[in-house]
């Protein structure tokens, strides 16, 4: 790299008040090392606690991954600013027009679009992985009929390692994944095998998941269908009495398109899972089931479901304003606006908009849409939506998409942990691949509770002082005890 002259020097200079040193932290793509900062230490002042550890240098203190990068990858970039996504360099509105899932999937876990030849092999491949063990399906059986779908998945993921043992690192040796990265062919081998099980059987396991609400059997994969056909086919054929399943173009493109959008979304909250559970060398079915529930809660994967059901609440465009009272007085969250990252637009909301329109052409509109539109007008000119950057997200308009194509609410977040497990395996795999080598994530805490206590008998301890609901655990309901066996155990008291 050619140095210029007037290139200013690529570092930080910063002066500790406490000792009056002073330390160059070196910059490396604008970031500095949080081990260079720990180099900075000082003699505890009167208000440090032994706790502060201050002798041992400078922590830092970033709640929620505010501003902390936890790896360097060549996967996806986010510019939420500007509201650009790239897979691998590649703009995310161009791969939901030229692409498709199994290609941009292909595309995010080994870094560049395939050739014919290799894309026909990957096809082919992934399609030979699609069978689960029939075992498998007997554990989702086993599931009370109304449980949730994410539920089943999560477990589905974690019990496909026990028919894998000579995937698990535990049972085969520690240096199963990693001993890849520096060019073990039998290890590689090993690690893109469990990616075409994974792939292959993701949509299997779904499909289970959502025939075991139904009662219905569950359908054997077919050949010879895109990723998101046999999926389809997977959860609607009905009888194979002669006719072969061919889904709707206009869905299965849909589905598809929703499927790229969904693929990879960088270091996020389920990603992060991933990268945190691979780092102690688990088997990649128990990162995958740990991504399943880091996507499953309200604030990740959970949002497109709940949008829905807040629109239905709000039922019609008339009752927009009110609503928006309620969130602007803080009383009520508006699902499927805001993010982390994203500060002035979604551009998966902007690339699934012109799909939401050529579904409803199919499905007919949906009846939500208009208070979705009024809610979107309204929230535009909200000052404390605008304030505060708060925009549409890709949650907002896929639930809609989803409810006109018939998919039940807690389908939702499947239908995102399947194209998921695309970015997931990507980001494990560059993990495992780490020429470094894989250290375990283990975070720093800043330590502000009691110091050291003595241990008092049970006998002699008084109740705190000040003690609030907190400090104890609450009395809870045992719903399913009958009024009799309360009276029995004396739980409640008999009248007499
Ligand atoms: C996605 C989300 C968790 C991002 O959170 P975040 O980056 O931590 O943002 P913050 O919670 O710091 O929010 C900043 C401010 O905007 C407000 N805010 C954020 N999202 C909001 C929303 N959807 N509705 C109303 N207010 C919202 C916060 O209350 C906060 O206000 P304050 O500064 O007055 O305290 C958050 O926007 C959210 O909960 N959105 C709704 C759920 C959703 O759609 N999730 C899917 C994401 S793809």
């Amino acid at each position: 790299m050619a140095v210029h002259k007037n290139t200013p020097r690529q570092s930080l200079t910063v002066v500790d008040n406490r000792t009056g040193k002073s330390y160059e932290l070196p910059i490396t793509h604008n970031s500095v090392l949080a081990t260079d900062i720990k180099k900075i230490k000082a003699e505890p002042s009167p208000t440090d606690t032994a706790e502060d550890e201050t002798k041992q240098g400078l922590r830092v203190y970033d709640p929620a991954y505010m501003n902390t990068a936890v790896v360097q990858s060549k996967i996806t970039y986010i510019n939420g600013l500007e509201g650009i996504l790239r897979y691998r360099g590649y703009p995310i509105e161009q791969l939901v027009q030229k692409s498709n899932f199994l290609e941009t999937a292909y595309l995010l876990i080994y870094g560049e679009l395939p050739t014919e030849p290799q894309y026909a092999d990957w096809q082919s491949e992934v399609g030979q992985h699609t069978f689960v063990h029939t075992d498998i399906e007997g554990l989702l059986k086993s599931f009370r009929y109304d449980s949730h779908p994410m539920s089943m998945l999560t477990a589905g993921f974690a019990a496909l390692g026990a028919f894998a043992p000579e995937a698990n690192p535990s049972l085969r040796g520690q240096k199963l994944y990693t001993a890849a990265a520096s060019g073990d062919m039998e290890s590689l081998k090993v690690l893109d095998k469990q990616i075409l099980r994974i792939l292959g059987k993701a949509p299997t396991l779904a499909a289970a998941s959502y025939r075991m609400r139904q009662g219905r059997p569950f359908n054997r994969p077919a050949q010879g269908l895109s990723y998101t056909g046999n999926f389809l086919h997977l959860l609607d054929t009905l009888s194979d009495a002669g006719k072969p399943y061919t889904p709707h173009p206009v869905l299965e493109k849909a589905l598809d398109a929703l499927f790229i959008i969904h693929a990879d979304h960088e270091v996020n909250c389920s990603t992060a899972t991933v990268l945190q559970v691979g780092s102690s060398l688990v088997d990649p079915y128990s990162v995958v089931a740990a991504g399943c529930a880091a996507l499953y809660g309200p604030s990740h994967g959970g949002a497109s479901e709940s949008a829905i059901r807040m629109l239905m609440e709000i039922g019609s465009p008339e009752n927009v304003p009110a609503f928006m009272k309620d969130v602007e007085a803080r009383k009520r969250v508006l699902v499927g606006f805001g993010h982390r990252v994203y500060k002035n637009v979604d551009p998966r909301s902007t690339a699934i908009r012109q799909l939401a329109e050529d579904v409803f052409k199919v499905t007919g509109r949906n009846k939500l849409l208009d208070t979705a539109l009024e809610l979107a007008r309204y929230a535009r000119e909200s000052d404390f939506m605008r304030s505060r950057n708060l925009y549409p997200n890709v949650d907002f308009y896929s639930g809609l998409i989803y409810q006109a194509m018939g998919f039940p609410l807690d389908f939702y977040p499947v239908l995102f942990a399947v194209p998921r497990c695309v970015g997931w395996l990507a980001h494990w795999r560059q993990q495992m691949l780490t020429p470094s080598g894989v250290k375990i994530w283990r975070p720093r805490q800043l330590y502000v509770g009691s110091g050291e206590r003595e241990y008092v008998e049970a006998r002699e301890r008084e109740r705190k002082e000040g003690a609030t609901v907190f400090d104890a655990p609450v009395q809870v309901h045992h719903g399913g005890d009958s009024k009799r066996n309360l009276l029995a155990v004396g739980r409640v008291r008999a009248r007499l």
